[in-house]
């Protein structure tokens, strides 16, 4: 079964939500407070080491209990139990969803199950294998570096939690090739002991020509440097096509498989996140599985005034439709996290990025938001200042970690003291009149607080899995596929295109740029 097909424009709690938004949109966060005596209470929700307060918004229980409506009229709960239970819900392709069922420990299907048991059994023999020193190079040297070579889905999540959870690292150490930048490469290449190196291909398709292309010139230099015959050795293939691997060198033993169930940029739970295994060991990648297998269920099970998916998805629909926010924000207070909102762009906006509904018909309202950030305090010292004083609104999740891993209390006081003082600051502003004027800071300006006791596989688990059920959530609501990347195929073909028949094809600014740079 499909997902339900209810625009949600038509709804008649967005008609109310409207005159709501008409009523209140000039009121201060500082107002709900004073307000709604249960605002702290109604505006919180946690789940084990997680806990969401977004009371700091500029939305009113009212307009909260509404949003909680338009779930029910668009369907919602119906369209979470597909999105489990493997329905055809990415009608575009003609697939399931199913990126859930590799962290679920209890699929529907038994060759589902199969799928997942088997390839978690070879990601775990291949992770134990290289860090024992059990699989060696051609020279009988131990493993010291992995480069992962793959682009989007089957690089950005790969790369965020291997420094994410680099604290955890069984000492290998993990690199990326996914620009089709032949300087950074050989850079790359030049600093790499081959007998040393360990490389895993990550292509579903394996017909993404910056991977194909990155694989053939690494490939190159290994013969170059070693030979043919230890290709099998060291080099490992991860797609949803287990032939053309073969003929790259790589042995059936050192192929791992994606389904095609399995979206790019839902994938790192699977074989894509084989380099994940391979640098923090494969018990902490269970952990990892296992933080989002819990806020699966917290997910499919909780109501949702108390649902994080649901609740911080609904924010993002108040500020994205009624306030005509353009962007939002994520700031994780941790270096570790320095990758993540780079992983939630391609998540997010290549999901949401739609403007066709699942009637066929163009969309008259606002989808996907632009997804930004970075770490803080470091934002602190470049942005922050347009998001205190600023013309624009721009909501935020703040993200911060109780304890730091390495035990330094004193000095993540400080990181966490400046994570407070922002959402504070934000919030209550500063007002200034007279010749203060220049100084005045509105406040008013929203945001979320996640926080997280420890920054452990299986909080980051948690975390992963709670922007992606984010995500489904607003998909769902507004009635586009989330799914699917037309527009990213687009592009891809047109490469294509230029590299087989030149500018023939091209307008006109295209062809004279052409001629210039070709
Ligand atoms: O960027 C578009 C995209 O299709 C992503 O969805 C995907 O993650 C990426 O290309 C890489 O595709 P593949 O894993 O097939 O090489």
């Amino acid at each position: 079964m499909p997902l339900s097909k209810k625009n949600p424009t038509s709804q008649k709690s967005w008609s109310s939500l409207k005159e709501v938004y008409n009523q209140e949109n000039n009121l201060h966060i500082n107002d709900y407070f004073k307000n709604e005596n249960n605002r702290l209470e109604n505006f919180t929700a946690s789940l084990n080491d997680l806990y969401i307060d977004f009371s700091k918004n500029r939305i009113s229980k009212k307009a909260f209990d509404l949003l909680i409506e338009l779930c029910k009229e668009t369907d919602l709960k119906e369209n979470i139990d597909k999105y489990f239970n493997g329905s055809t819900i990415n009608e575009t392709e003609n697939r399931s969803v199913l990126h859930t069922a590799l962290r679920s420990k209890n699929s529907d299907s038994t060759e589902i199950s199969e799928e997942v048991k088997n390839t978690l059994s070879k990601i775990r023999t291949i992770s134990d294998e290289i860090n024992n020193g059990v699989r060696r190079g051609y020279s009988g040297k131990k493993i010291e570096n992995v480069v992962n070579i793959g682009i989007g889905g089957s690089h950005l999540g790969p790369e965020m939690v291997t420094e994410a959870l680099s604290f955890y690292s069984q000492g290998i150490k993990p690199y990326f090739i996914s620009n089709i930048d032949p300087d950074y490469t050989e850079n790359l290449l030049k600093s790499l002991n081959p007998e040393t190196t360990m490389f895993i291909i990550v292509s579903k398709t394996f017909t993404t020509i910056e991977t194909l292309e990155n694989a053939k010139k690494v490939r190159k230099w290994f013969i170059n440097n070693v030979n043919e015959e230890s290709i099998k050795d060291h080099f490992i293939a991860v797609s949803n096509n287990t032939e053309d691997p073969k003929e790259f060198g790589i042995e059936s033993k050192n192929i791992l498989s994606i389904p095609e169930w399995v979206g790019g940029r839902f994938s790192l739970w699977g074989s894509v996140g084989l380099i994940i295994s391979i640098c923090i060991g494969f018990k902490n990648f269970e952990d990892f599985l296992s933080g989002a297998r819990e806020m699966d269920l917290h997910f499919k099970e909780s109501h949702f005034e108390k649902n994080i998916p649901v609740v911080l998805a609904l924010v993002s629909i108040w500020y994205n439709n009624f306030f005509n926010c353009e962007t939002e924000a994520i700031l994780p207070y941790n270096q570790f996290l320095g990758k993540l909102a780079d992983y939630l762009q391609q998540a997010s906006m290549e999901s949401n990025g739609k403007s066709i509904d699942r009637n066929g018909n163009k969309v008259d309202y606002q989808t996907g938001t632009i997804i930004w950030g970075s770490t803080g305090t470091n934002a602190q010292h470049a942005f922050f200042q347009l998001m205190h004083q600023g013309t624009k609104l721009i909501p935020t999740d703040f993200i911060a970690f109780k304890e730091s891993l390495s035990g330094d209390a004193e000095q993540h006081r400080i990181l966490t003291s400046n994570f407070l003082a922002q959402t504070n600051a934000l919030l209550v502003g500063n007002k200034k009149i007279g010749n203060e004027i220049q100084k005045n800071i509105d406040g008013n300006k929203p945001s979320n607080t996640i926080l997280i006791n420890k920054l452990t596989p299986k909080n980051l688990g948690s975390l992963i899995a709670m922007y992606e059920s984010k995500i489904f959530v607003i998909g769902s609501i507004l009635n586009i596929y989330s799914f699917d990347q037309w527009g990213v195929e687009l592009g891809k073909s047109i490469a294509k295109e230029i590299l087989k028949n030149g500018k023939s094809n091209l307008d006109k600014s295209s062809s004279q740029v052409y001629d210039k740079l070709i």
